[in-house]
């Protein structure tokens, strides 16, 4: 196994010709970070690296994303553009906005396990996409390499097992899903088990040998097609050969100096990263302790009233107008007098921005990041949604597919799998994609990438990114330990403060003091990080220190 320190490979070259080209990845996982850093040895860039990582990921961290699943890619360029590539899953042309009423309640249970929970996968379409846009590698040596680690195996280890053991009774019910991730009796795979996946490292081979079409207009569709027939699904061959990629315009703010970069809607994570940065702009976050009560209060009631806004203006904006004065500064004053500096205030309902009628833009899930010496940046996150997502392996494809309709409003004020709720703009409709709070962001300064930041862990990926971000900024923090410090999350709806018990007892007392319902948890979310290095050290990065993560740098 890999040490979870950082990893330099110098390969091939006498370290007086080396730093030619520095290449950064950080990933949850020692595998797909090492996958990230070799790819750098081959002249591959920034891009290739993170798509390197993100097929490795499929294979060696399943649960949480695959190209059964969806993601959003951000990517800076060298020239200081960036492009944003939305790879959310998408609902099947039968499905409608009623589709998971029973009795006129929803029924939680069809949104979240099997046919009817799955979209369309969008991923494999973005990581083709970017590379063919972005990369200096060819897609199908990228999936050669992780087709290899699915087909030799890898060790499971406790972050795998007590994610598996939480869903056994869900693969139970797909046959192929308990036959890769089960044992004979129907239990989850000992510790050290090997877990070869030799379906994947297959299907991983036939798209390199004959592109993405293998999957979306090839044999995946026509099973995937005719298993959803078998099954009660929807899903059909035509949705698969509608599917693309959109390149979509980031969501762009500005914040003490800085400026933010981060992803459209259908992800809420750039504009309410945004928003909650804005409102907490007036305020004078640097005269207080990041770990008091008072900072905590206050970041809370602005997390409070993006949520809330969050529920009910936010959804695909090709299907929704999502008003773009939700990230307008002047809204944001409006927002920040509602606050009370001394209590927890009591937010009925969303505001309303200016400009209601434009449109803003035509611990599941993980985030990585690459960046390398020649000014690409690139943070992604991907997803099947909730841990392997709706347990639907399709048949002889080792394919995990997503339970990504679950991020669709079921109805107007029902919770998904996270306790979000949303109204009409997230309702159900074909083609649609449903809500997501991935937020890869990056952060410049004076036009250059100084820090990028994403996470896992549904909603609360929105707060951990502005807490990483004010960590940065305001304190002054490198990434390792801005990732470090005590999290805390609100999301309006349950009225619930979050907050690590590495907050400490004090000021857990006194936010109680100020009317907020606290509840103490040992850890939230998974995020990864990469800054600009100092002291002659190209880059700086780190992988959550609550998880198993690695960041890694080469040299050619
Ligand atoms: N499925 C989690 C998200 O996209 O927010």
């Amino acid at each position: 196994m890999l040490s979870r320190v950082v990893l330099i490979l110098l390969l091939g070259l006498p370290i007086s010709q080396a730093a030619e080209r520095t290449g950064a990845a950080v990933t949850v996982h020692p595998l797909a970070t090492k996958a990230a850093l070799k790819v750098f040895q081959q002249d591959g860039n920034a891009v290739d690296a993170a798509v390197a990582a993100a097929l490795t990921l499929g294979v060696v961290d399943g649960f949480n994303s695959g190209i059964g699943g969806g993601c959003f890619m951000l990517i800076r360029k060298p020239d200081g553009t960036f492009s944003a590539i939305d790879g959310r899953e998408t609902a099947p042309g039968a499905a409608n906005r009623d589709m998971y009423l029973h009795g006129g309640r929803a029924k939680p249970e069809l949104s979240r396990t099997g046919a009817l929970a799955i979209g369309v996968p969008g991923a494999l379409a973005a990581y083709d996409l970017a590379i063919r846009d972005h990369g200096n590698l060819a897609l199908a040596g990228h999936l050669g390499q992780a087709a290899a680690i699915a087909e030799q195996g890898f060790e499971l280890d406790d972050a795998y097992l007590s994610r598996l053991g939480s869903v056994v009774k869900k693969l139970r019910k797909f046959p192929d899903s308990a036959r890769i991730f089960l044992d004979g009796d129907g239990n989850a795979w000992p510790n050290g088990h090997r877990l070869r996946q030799p379906d994947l490292a297959r299907s991983y081979r036939a798209i390199g040998q004959h592109s993405a079409d293998w999957f979306y207009r090839g044999p995946f569709a026509l099973k995937t097609e005719q298993w959803m027939s078998d099954n009660g699904g929807l899903m059909t061959r035509d949705d698969f050969a509608h599917y693309d990629a959109r390149r979509r315009e980031p969501v762009q703010t500005t914040y003490r100096g800085h400026e933010i970069v981060g992803f459209p809607p259908p992800s809420s994570g750039g504009v309410h990263v945004a928003q909650i940065l804005n409102i907490l702009e007036v305020f004078d976050l640097r005269s207080m302790a990041s770990d008091s009560a008072g900072f905590v209060h206050l970041v809370t009631e602005a997390m409070r009233l993006a949520f809330a806004d969050r529920a009910h203006w936010l959804g695909d904006a090709d299907f929704a107008p999502v008003p773009r004065g939700l990230t307008s500064k002047t809204y944001a004053r409006r927002l920040a007098k509602k606050i009370d500096t001394a209590k927890a205030a009591k937010v009925d309902a969303h505001s309303t921005p200016p400009n209601v009628d434009t449109n803003l833009f035509g611990k599941h899930t993980t985030h990585f990041t690459t960046a390398d010496s020649d000014g690409w940046w690139v943070a992604c996150t991907a997803t099947v949604n909730t841990t392997f997502g709706s347990g639907v392996v399709i048949p002889g494809t080792g394919i995990v597919m997503n339970n990504e309709m679950d991020d669709f409003s079921a109805q107007p004020g029902a919770p998904n799998a996270f306790g979000l709720i949303g109204a009409e703009a997230n309702a159900v409709a074909p083609g649609k994609r449903p809500l997501s709070s991935m937020s890869p962001t990056i952060v410049l300064r004076d036009g250059k990438p100084i820090f990028t930041v994403g996470a896992a862990g549904g909603p609360t990926i929105i707060t951990q990114v502005v807490l990483a971000i004010i960590q940065v900024i305001d304190f002054g923090k490198p990434p390792a330990e801005a990732l470090g410090q005590a999290r805390f999350h609100h999301q309006w709806k349950p009225d619930r403060l979050l907050v690590e018990k590495a907050l400490g007892q004090v000021a857990i007392d006194a936010l109680r003091a100020k009317g907020h319902t606290v509840k103490v948890v040992n850890t939230l979310g998974a995020a990864q990080a990469i800054g600009l290095g100092q002291d002659g050290k190209p880059f700086t990065g780190s992988a959550d220190p609550r998880g198993r993560g690695v960041f890694g740098v080469s040299r050619k």
